[in-house]
């Protein structure tokens, strides 16, 4: 039997627009905005290599960077439960403009909020 890779569902096209959308909202978002740099394109760059592999696309994270790693790679940010909150309104919204509709977008978004969770490393209280 073939297993469904939602990177092929989804595909190359459609994955790089809904990073940049996702990236103008963090450009704009006020709790997001202090711990971005100004130029979001080599992060943007990153997120596409990154989600590919994540949706089970071939390794080009791990190829160029390195494992992952993500919540190390995360640590030197304050990732507060509000900035969590932050980037999965700024990702829902990107994934309604390019029209991710249906269970691939649901598997894909549940996912995301499992790991915005595990990226969490400072209390509200502390920004
Ligand atoms: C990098 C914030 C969640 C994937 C970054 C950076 C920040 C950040 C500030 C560094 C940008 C830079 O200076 O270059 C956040 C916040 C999150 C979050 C506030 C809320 C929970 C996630 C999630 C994923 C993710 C859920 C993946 C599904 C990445 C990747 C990078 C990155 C791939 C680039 C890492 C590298 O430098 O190689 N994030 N992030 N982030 N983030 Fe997040």
């Amino acid at each position: 039997e073939k297993r469904i890779v939602p990177y092929e569902v989804i595909g190359e096209k459609t994955l790089h627009q809904l990073v940049d959308a996702f990236y103008s909202r963090v450009a704009k978002h006020p709790d997001l905005i202090p711990i971005f740099p100004k130029d979001l394109s080599e992060v943007a760059k990153k997120q596409k290599m990154f989600l590919t592999q994540y949706l089970g696309g071939p390794q080009l994270y791990t190829n160029a960077y390195g494992h992952p790693m993500m919540r190390a790679r995360h640590l030197p940010h304050e990732i507060t439960p509000k900035r969590a909150k932050a980037w999965l309104s700024c990702m829902s919204e990107a994934m309604d403009e390019i029209k991710l509709e249906g269970t691939i977008r649901e598997e894909f978004f549940s996912r995301l909020v499992l790991t915005a969770r595990h990226m969490v490393n400072t209390p509200d209280e502390l920004t």
